[in-house]
Parts: C-alpha cells; structure tokens; sequence
C-alpha cells in the first residue's frame, strides 16, 4: 500500500548544484533511518463482559480486534479535520476494498464525491456508518520479541466514525475496531508499512484466558517470540515461533474473512465421518468476535456425538447449560496437565501431514464449580450443508493461549499451543534493553 504523505524537508531552492547529491542522500537518509525496522507489540486485554479482545491503539484507547476487520476505526472528536484524500486516490480504493454486506451498494452505490468516505462497520451488531478518514499516529513498543524496547509513533489512516456506532455489545471503555484482515488499510498492512519491514506483513497474536492478564501481539514480522516460563531454572519458553506448525492461510475476493483449508475433523485421534465436501463448502474461517467455535449443522452432530462417545465414562453428562449442550460433571471428569482428560479434538489440515490439535484446556469451558462443558456451538440459521456458511468458525477461546502467526507475505498460518505451564499472559512487558 502507499504511505500516507510524511513531511519532508523543503529542499533549498538556492542550494548550489554541486551539493545535490550530498544533500539529497542527507535528506535521504533520516527518512530510512530513524525507525528502527523492527516488530511493535500491544498488550491485548479480554472484556470479561463481552469476551471480545482489545488493544490500546490510537492513544491508548481500547480497539477491539477483529480478525476479519479492512479498517481501523474509532470515535473522533467532533472538530477533526478530515484527510484531504480524493474519492479517487488508492488510499480511498484501499479503504473500500471490503465492504460489510450492511453498508450496501458497494463501491459502485456510492458515487465518487469530492472527498473519500469508508464504511466502518460494527463487526458484532453488523451496524455501518459512512466517515471521513483521518491521518494519525499510533504509539506503540518496538520489542524484540522478548520485552517492549522503546515507544515510536506509527503512521496510519483510520476512520473517523459516528458514536452511534459504538454498541453496548462491544466492551465499555471499547472507542473503536482495529481491523486485523489481510487489507490495506487494516492494522497489520499499516504497521509493516510505517515501520518499513520489508515483507514482514506478518503478526503474532497470542491472545489470553479470561481473568489472567494481558497477552500479546506483534505487528511488522514472524518473530520471535518468547513467554515466561516460571519453571525452575527455565527463565524463558524459547523461541516459540520455532514450534509452530503451517497452514495455508487464504482469503477470498471481496470478503476479508481468513480461511483455513481443512480436509477433516478427527476426535480422539479417529476421523470423524462427515458429509462428502461438508468441509469445502464455507471451509474453516478463524473470527476473534465469536467467543466459542462454531459448526454448521450437518458439522457439528457428528463432531459432538464422536466426542460424547469417546469419554472414559458414560455417565457424566449432565443436563446442558446454554450456550452449550454438551456438559458434564466436574468432579468425575479427569484432570491432566492439559486440562481435562477428554477427547482432543483435531482439524485435518489439506494433505492430512498437519493437524491443530485442540486438547481439554481449549475444548472445555468450566461454568459453574461443578460443571464443565464441551466449548462448541451448533451455527443458529444456517442450513445443513449450506455453501454460504462457514463449516467451522474457530472463535476466541479456541485461539487462546496459542501463538498464531498471520504471514500476510506467504499466505500462511504458523499456530502452536503455548506449552504449560506459560500462557499468553506470561509475556514479559518489562522493558528492555536495545
Ligand atoms: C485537497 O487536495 C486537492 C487535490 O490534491 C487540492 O486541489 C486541494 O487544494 C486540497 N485542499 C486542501 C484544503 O488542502
Ligand atoms: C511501552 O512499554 C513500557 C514498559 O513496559 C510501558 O510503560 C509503556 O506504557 C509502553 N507504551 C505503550 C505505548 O504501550
Ligand atoms: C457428580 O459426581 C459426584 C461423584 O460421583 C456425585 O457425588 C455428584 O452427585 C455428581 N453431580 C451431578 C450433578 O451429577
Ligand atoms: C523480564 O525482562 C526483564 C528485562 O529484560 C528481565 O530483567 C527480567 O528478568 C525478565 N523477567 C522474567 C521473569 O523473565
């Protein structure tokens, strides 16, 4: 993507021309220069009300992150000055790229006026509004993947939408969308372009269990990434990027959703018989605004009935407590080191050499002192077999505690489950050295 206009020097009109290229590589040189081209991080919160993620971009304001979001938006103060940016710049193409299905009429509804409009939208309530686009600066830590290092202004185009936009939905101190889709104009195109990583459109995302601190993520590369340990004499994970596994990460035109390619759903390690192309037909998309995985109908029977039947009793079910259906006693359910003891729960991945693995402490949810429950979700008002759906929607808690590598360059997922006993709240956000 271009970068917004940055102020440069006035060259002097008087300079002698024998100092041209002295002075030009002068000029040259602050702009390659004086930001370091490394990662930035933001601690990412969950809003134990809604259980959607945050970061404090844009004054340390709290966006809530969407997966799937092309913009970068927030509430402005009523007398900001809108970019000078014409309906027919790139910037303006870029920030139109996507429009959510709510905002109608497409590019083509809305004719080109003297100055650019985007359409943000509210990713929980579908709610959209036309704003104007504004230059602003972020900050953010450089970090090295181990500490944040020092704080640097980030360029970035980010809109400016109505407070009628803002929902009860979304967290209460939430005063936009960081939009973290595969865009120009989302959050990790902006990043790479500020800081000059050169194909480094890639981030991290480490995202945290409720009630146990910030996690992290890193915009502007692939690493590394290290978490505390807490282990006697292990001061650090290591390198945590050097445990992921790869998938393909794709998008489609016109929609900024980031789908997996999954061939099947294995539970307790036996593929679980599915309805030929149930799985190509929406395939597998990854959303940070659902809280729990969600499964299309003619999906999630035959995954819910084959983990049921794989637990070591029969007799621990118990009667379901909404959201969930599929729920059972605590107290005879067994502990292990990776949650509880039950099925793992495996997405195939395309050619069946992969597979993410999602074992008890990301396949239960407890919710009362003596109930636990299979954290998966049947899709409401979607149809068996319906192409348009997604087959699975990986939510939130299903990401937690996984360091997830978005490589926007390579069109690939790198994820990994943290290994216990850290978490993507051991990120250490005390300052380092350079
Ligand atoms: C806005 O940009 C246009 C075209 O680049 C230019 O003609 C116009 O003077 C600018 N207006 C302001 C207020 O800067
Ligand atoms: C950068 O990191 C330091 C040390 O953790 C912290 O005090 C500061 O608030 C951070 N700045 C931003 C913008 O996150
Ligand atoms: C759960 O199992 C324990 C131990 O067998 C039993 O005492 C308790 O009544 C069970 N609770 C429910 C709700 O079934
Ligand atoms: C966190 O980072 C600081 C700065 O590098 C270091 O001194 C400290 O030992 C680290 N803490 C842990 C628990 O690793």
């Amino acid at each position: 993507m271009q970068a917004p206009p940055r102020k440069m020097p006035r060259r002097n009109p008087l300079l002698p021309l024998f100092l041209l290229p002295i002075s030009a590589l002068v000029l040259a040189w602050p702009a390659s220069c004086t930001a370091d081209p490394v990662p930035v991080l933001f601690p990412v919160a969950k809003d134990p009300a809604t259980s959607l993620y945050t970061i404090p971009v844009r004054d340390g304001a709290s966006h809530v992150i969407d997966l799937a979001g092309p913009l970068l938006w927030s509430t402005c103060d009523d007398d900001h000055l809108p970019a000078n940016i014409s309906c027919r710049d790139r910037l303006c193409k870029l920030a139109n790229a996507y429009r959510a299905p709510s905002c109608g009429g497409g590019v083509a509804g809305h004719p080109c006026s003297k100055r650019c409009k985007a359409y943000p939208y509210n990713p929980v309530t579908g709610r959209c509004a036309a704003a104007d686009l504004v230059h602003t600066r972020l900050v953010a830590n450089t970090t090295d993947g181990r500490n944040p290092l020092s704080q640097v202004p980030v360029r970035a185009v980010a809109a400016c939408a109505p407070r009628t936009l803002l929902d009860h939905r979304l967290p209460r101190d939430a005063t936009g969308v960081a939009g973290l889709s595969a865009a120009g104009l989302a959050l990790p195109a902006q990043v790479a372009t500020s800081q000059r990583v050169a194909n480094a459109n890639a981030f991290l995302l480490c995202l945290p269990r409720s009630g146990s601190g910030d996690g992290v993520a890193v915009f502007g590369g692939r690493g590394p990434f290290f978490l505390k340990l807490f282990v006697t004499g292990e001061p650090s994970s290591g390198d945590l990027t050097r445990t992921l596994q790869f998938a393909p990460l794709r998008s489609r035109p016109g929609n900024p959703l980031y789908y997996v390619p999954v061939s099947g759903v294995a539970v307790g390690r036996a593929p679980v018989p599915l309805p030929p192309r149930a799985l190509a037909a929406g395939g597998v998309v990854l959303c940070t605004r659902v809280p729990y995985t969600a499964l299309r109908p003619d999906v999630y029977r035959p995954v819910v009935e084959a983990f049921d039947r794989g637990l070591v009793r029969s007799d621990m079910r118990v009667a379901a407590v909404p959201p969930f259906e599929f729920c059972y006693n605590r107290t005879l359910l067994p502990p292990t080191r990776l949650g509880y003891g039950v099925p793992e729960i495996a997405l195939l991945l395309e050619g069946g050499k992969q597979e993410w693995t999602f074992v008890g402490s990301s396949s239960m949810v407890d919710v009362d002192a003596r109930t636990a429950c299979l954290a998966l979700l049947e899709m409401k008002g979607v149809k068996a077999g319906d192409p348009s759906a997604a087959a699975v929607v990986v939510g939130g808690f299903q990401m937690e505690d996984h360091l997830l590598q978005f490589d926007l360059d390579k069109k690939q997922l790198g994820f990994a489950r943290v290994p216990i006993p850290s978490a993507c709240s051991n990120f250490n956000f005390t300052r380092g050295r350079q």
